[in-house]
């Protein structure tokens, strides 16, 4: 199957098909993914959190985020390919949020971006999408605000941030972006805007009346546990599978089970003897 683009993404949400969307931020992960028939990959700035170990996603870097992109990119020739625009590459100026855009594009030769913009930032949407590179928008709770909101907390739910969710939505596709992200809102809200919008909704968070889901992978893989959002979903304990492998393997090589002749490389006792001889 060829890869996935703004137009069969539109043609999926047009014609009622579920869209699939998870996050990865490797080679490996990505490769699977992309094999499993996922349709969309987020390289979100989440991996400052379930990569990096950090707090939060706000030292994620434009380095950092273009690294993880080109390794994902690489790795897909079917799943369409989203870069998240890290915290400070896209408050400054139109200038400065076009060329960080651009660089996941040349560098790490991604399929789109997405970053998580408010009203402040709608002139940025259209200076990218008119550049040439589609443009994801991200609605709802926006972790990069974690400080402002006071935690990552459910948005939409009081008539100020209901208000906020439907109107940067709306503005969001007016300015281009070819599909957006819900991520913590009610689910009844999302539905609302999804029918109200022409462009796919993907939600993380949101329900199930948009276009699509998005989860965090390793949530997904249980392969990290120091913050769990209520709408994560476990599918598997690969992070207890992990560490069994690894008890195992060193179980193995204390006891001299690993390496098996098998795992060794042979060479001739004639070479050895004469090697022996001449350093001995
Ligand atoms: O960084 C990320 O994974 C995200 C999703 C939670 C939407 O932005």
């Amino acid at each position: 199957m060829a890869k996935h683009t703004v137009k069969t993404i539109q043609a999926m949400r047009d014609n009622n098909e579920t869209i699939t969307m998870l996050t990865a931020y490797d080679y490996p992960t990505a490769k699977k993914v992309n094999d499993a028939g996922i349709d969309m990959i987020l390289v979100g700035d989440s991996c400052a959190m379930v990569v990096h170990g950090h707090p939060n996603t706000l030292t994620a870097t434009m380095d950092m985020m273009v690294l993880h992109c080109g390794s994902v990119a690489r790795a897909c020739d079917r799943t369409m390919v989203v870069a998240d625009m890290p915290f400070g590459s896209f408050q400054y100026s139109i200038e400065e949020t076009m060329r960080n855009a651009a660089r996941f594009v040349t560098e790490a030769k991604v399929d789109a971006v997405k970053f998580e913009a408010t009203p402040n930032h709608i002139e940025k949407t259209e200076a990218i999408v008119q550049m040439g590179i589609p443009v994801v928008g991200h609605v709802g709770l926006h972790p990069q605000a974690v400080g402002a909101l006071g935690g990552l907390k459910v948005q939409g739910k009081d008539m100020d941030s209901a208000r906020k969710v439907v109107s940067e939505a709306l503005a969001l596709q007016e300015a281009g972006a070819y599909c957006i992200i819900f991520e913590a809102v009610p689910e009844k809200l999302s539905t609302y805007v999804t029918e109200k919008l022409d462009i796919p909704t993907i939600s993380i968070g949101g329900g199930p009346g948009c276009s699509g889901q998005l989860l965090v992978t390793p949530d997904v893989l249980g392969m990290y546990d120091n913050f769990t959002p209520g709408f994560a979903k476990q599918y598997r304990k690969f992070g207890e599978e992990m560490i069994a492998t690894f008890k195992e393997y060193k179980e193995e090589v204390l006891t001299g089970k690993f390496p098996a002749p098998e795992h060794c490389y042979k060479m001739s006792e004639e070479v050895l003897e004469q090697i022996k001889k001449e350093f001995d």
